[in-house]
């Protein structure tokens, strides 16, 4: 012990006359003292000695750390703070950087496809009312939607009750628009909406949508389809192929749910898969949005004659597109502000 004792101050003494900037005093500092140091080390083999040895290394050790540390000290105060000085070459205090959130990311990419064909982002309310969330969107009274248990109403003063919601989907901003602006129209509207859902890992009360919408003269389903097959290739893969399914929403007529054929295992025609696909479970086909052409009832709400133009129209969620592109299985991730999760998506 006497012997590595003797060799750390020589050594350090040695290191210190070399030193010459206030970087270096700070590197022999951690060398020295630091938590790793051969100092730290040999404080650690104390409690192993006889009691008397302890007293007198305790001491020993004790006297040596102060005198490398006044050193070290004295050093940094001769060397003053001359500008000429200053080590331009340490590294910074490092300091976490901020990023987006995958779903603003995502939210991005989805709206740069249909902003490449020309369709202009609007955003909509949030706080909707029953005319542009409902009544203009062909969505009768009696609608199972329209009931408090599938809508977040607000607490509003007697009299205005169950008039002012929260918006249950994106599709008012079409109601918005086209009563504000005539077309031709090509709209994408992204932004949260609402509904009282319970929560699991594929549903929250809050979540994202996009919708977009285009109205003129000679809009057909042929342009929708075109549209949104650019917009998959665009987004998930060049190679992708979509199917369109009937369906039905008050608001379009004809309408349809569209599924893109899984990005990942190349769609059901690929045979011999040896793993079961972690995405769409070898079904081949991933649900992706809603659509069809606006229903006349619709135009007419917003004062657009219905012979003369047509309209299409299609919404589409942002987290469940998210989840499938980059294979998240739990949609409370979003949300819990965890950066282990977050981090992995920061650009
Ligand atoms: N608003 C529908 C929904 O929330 C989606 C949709 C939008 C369907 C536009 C057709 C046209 O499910």
């Amino acid at each position: 012990m006497e012997n590595k004792v003797k060799i750390l101050e020589e050594t350090f003494s040695q290191d210190l006359s070399l030193v010459k900037t206030q970087a270096e005093v700070e590197f022999l500092r951690v060398k020295y003292l630091g938590r790793k140091s051969e100092l730290t080390e040999l404080f650690s083999n104390i409690p192993v000695l006889s009691k008397e040895e302890k007293g007198i290394w305790g001491k020993n050790l004790n006297t040596l750390k102060q005198k490398i540390s006044s050193l070290l000290e004295d050093k940094l105060k001769n060397m003053g703070c001359k500008e000429d000085e200053v080590d331009l070459t340490f590294p910074s205090a490092s300091f976490e950087k901020g990023s987006r959130h995958i779903l603003t990311t995502v939210t991005q990419e989805i709206c740069l496809c249909f902003e490449k064909l020309g369709f202009n982002i609007i955003e909509g309310n949030e706080i909707e009312d029953e005319g542009h969330n409902f009544e203009a969107l062909n969505i009768p009274i009696d609608h199972p939607s329209r009931d408090a248990d599938d809508t977040f109403y607000l607490d509003l003063p007697k009299g205005n009750e169950g008039k002012f919601l929260l918006r249950s989907h994106t599709s008012p901003s079409q109601t918005r628009v086209m009563k504000r602006e005539k077309p031709p129209l090509a709209v994408i509207s992204p932004g949260r909406v609402y509904r009282p859902d319970d929560v699991d890992a594929t549903h929250s009360f809050m979540f994202h949508q996009i919708e977009g919408f285009a109205v003129d003269e000679t809009i057909s389903f042929a342009h929708l389809k075109g549209v949104l097959l650019h917009f998959a290739r665009d987004f998930f893969s060049s190679d992708v192929e979509l199917r369109f399914r009937p369906h039905y929403f008050p608001f379009t007529e004809p309408s349809a749910e569209v599924d893109v054929s899984c990005f990942i295992c190349k769609g059901p025609k690929k045979k011999k898969k040896i793993h079961k696909c972690a995405i769409c479970k070898d079904k081949g086909w991933l649900e992706v949005l809603g659509c069809g052409m606006i229903h006349p009832n619709v135009l007419e709400a917003c004062e657009i004659d219905s012979k003369k133009y047509k309209g299409f129209a299609f919404g589409m969620g942002v987290e469940r597109i998210a989840m499938l592109k980059y294979g998240i299985n739990d949609i409370r991730y979003f949300y819990e502000n965890d950066v282990r999760f977050l981090d992995q998506f920061s650009v």
